[in-house]
């Protein structure tokens, strides 16, 4: 049977665990970090030596850890990107902006248990030679803001943070930067420029890769709060055991903020690609099934911008057999294990790790609307396809939704959709905004025309007719709203 396994929310959700620094030294708090700090060099062939911060690095890459952020990126290769012969500073960010609709599991991890996130982020500083790190927090989290800044100052009360840690010759200092609310800014080069103090208006890449021209210009990593977290899990585990966790290529354990309508909408954490989509659904362990009396029509798996997946539809996989053979599968949406890779052979993404599930009760146009008017208040207009296409997609599912629909309306989201993504912008939000309404419209079509037939029809019926047969012009369009 399907079940969690809580490895990063172990503590944090056990009875009686509190976030202050005594109760996480009482839980074996920072015995890690001192581990890493004491790992003697290792001998390699020929007269080689791996410092204790390169085998860190090197444990990090075997585990197969991806990161939680968003793109399932490959911490170890992220971190050997780092441009560590510049001659500059280089800075690591821990990106806390979780903005993206339906993601609430990195709260949990600040709220329930901040020195975790400390001591996988000192790990990390440690292991790429930073000594200043920033959390970049969303504004709109000032009780989270809060208990990072008690922890930190608890940690540096301790000397895990500050000049020669733990008497190690290592110093470091982590600022918490509190962002203003904007989506972009989760971004991670909207975020450096939102950190430099600037408009989050997101750098092109290339050249300006964060891992050799980030923060002011300096190499910097920018990593996810749950990914942080891992980091101390690994060193802790050993790379090959952290990698038995989940399966081959989507190793260690992840949360799922289950939202929408489930019986049981919370966060869950599962080892990777352990438990399906019909389990994280269904499962008296998970979601606890639908309301009474109601049929699942679609699930969005990844956060809002990842393409929503229709019940009933089946997607052929390939997979690898007991014999270890790679063999074609056809699975039906809810047998598709929720990993980074089954969800984009089936395409779309886990992003966030967003599971957003919806009914039957569910108006699917009204659904689209909501998000495309959230995308459309969100581009920072640097683009025109991403600025302009996500206005023009909002005000048409506006018209939709307003009575004032066209029967082509289906059409015309598709082709302005079609139009954004694909290299012509500076950042993926054109991808995020334009996915929803290319999988919406493609997938549930007959419910974008029928209600702009309807609204054509009510249209004609409600115009005079006027002299010749013909009949007046059309009422005046409402105030329409972005
Ligand atoms: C529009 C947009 C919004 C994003 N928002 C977030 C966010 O809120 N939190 C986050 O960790 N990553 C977010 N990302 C991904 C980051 O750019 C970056 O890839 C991530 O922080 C890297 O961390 P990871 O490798 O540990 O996942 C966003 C990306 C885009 C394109
Ligand atoms: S794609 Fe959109 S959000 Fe990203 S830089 Fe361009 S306009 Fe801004």
């Amino acid at each position: 049977m399907a079940q969690e396994n809580k490895l990063v929310l172990r503590h944090a959700d056990s009875p009686g665990y509190t976030n202050d620094l005594d109760c996480y030294l009482r839980h074996g708090g920072y015995e890690i970090l001192k581990k890493a700090f004491s790992l003697p060099p290792r001998e390699l062939a020929e007269g080689k030596r791996l410092s204790a911060p390169e085998q860190i690095r090197e444990e990090v890459k075997m585990s197969g850890l991806r990161g939680r952020g968003g793109a399932g990126f490959s911490c170890g290769l992220k971190w050997s990107f780092v441009d560590r012969r510049s001659g500059k500073p280089i800075y690591l960010i821990c990106n806390a902006d979780e903005s993206e609709p339906g993601t609430f599991k990195d709260r949990q991890i600040i709220h329930k248990d901040p020195h975790q996130l400390l001591e996988g982020m000192i790990i990390s500083c440690f292991a790429n030679d930073v000594h200043l790190a920033y959390i970049y927090i969303r504004g709109e989290f000032p009780e989270g803001a809060r208990i990072l800044n008690r922890a930190l100052q608890e940690a540096r009360a301790k000397n895990f943070l500050g000049k020669n840690i733990l008497g190690t010759g290592y110093d470091l200092e982590i600022h918490v930067h509190r962002g203003a609310g904007a989506y972009i800014c989760g971004e991670e080069t909207g975020l450096i420029e939102s950190l430099e103090g600037k408009r989050p208006y997101p750098r092109i890449k290339p050249p300006y890769f964060p891992a050799v021209l980030g923060l002011w210009m300096c190499p910097t990593i920018v990593n996810n709060v749950e990914t942080l977290c891992h980091v101390k899990h690994i060193m802790a585990m050993g790379a090959s055991e952290y990698a038995k966790l989940g399966t081959p290529n989507n190793t260690g354990t992840r949360i799922v903020s289950l939202s929408g309508h489930v019986r049981r909408p919370g966060y869950y954490e599962i080892e990777v690609g352990k438990v399906t989509l019909g389990e994280l659904i269904n499962d008296p362990a998970f979601g606890g099934g639908l309301r009474e009396g109601r049929q699942l029509k679609a699930i969005i798996p990844g956060g809002s911008s990842a393409k929503v997946l229709k019940a009933g539809e089946t997607f052929k996989l390939k997979r690898k057999g007991p014999d270890g053979k790679e063999l074609e599968q056809e699975l039906n949406v809810l047998d598709l294990p929720y990993d980074f890779d089954s969800l984009m052979a089936a395409g779309t993404m886990s992003g966030s790790s967003a599971v957003i599930v919806m009914d039957d009760s569910t108006d699917i146009v009204e659904a689209l609307a909501n998000i495309s008017e959230f995308y459309a208040h969100e581009s920072c207009g640097q683009c025109t396809p991403c600025r302009e296409g996500s206005l023009w997609m909002s005000k048409a599912l506006n018209r939709l939704t307003h009575g004032q629909g066209r029967a082509q309306d289906a059409d015309y989201l598709l082709k302005i959709a079609d139009n954004i993504p694909g290299g012509r912008t500076i950042c993926a939000f054109g991808e995020a905004c334009s996915w929803p309404v290319q999988s919406f419209v493609a997938k549930f079509k007959d419910e974008f025309v029928a209600r702009g037939k309807a609204d054509e029809a009510r249209a004609k019926a409600d115009s005079p007719t006027v002299r010749g047969g013909q009949t007046a012009p059309a009422k005046p369009a409402a105030e329409l709203t972005h």
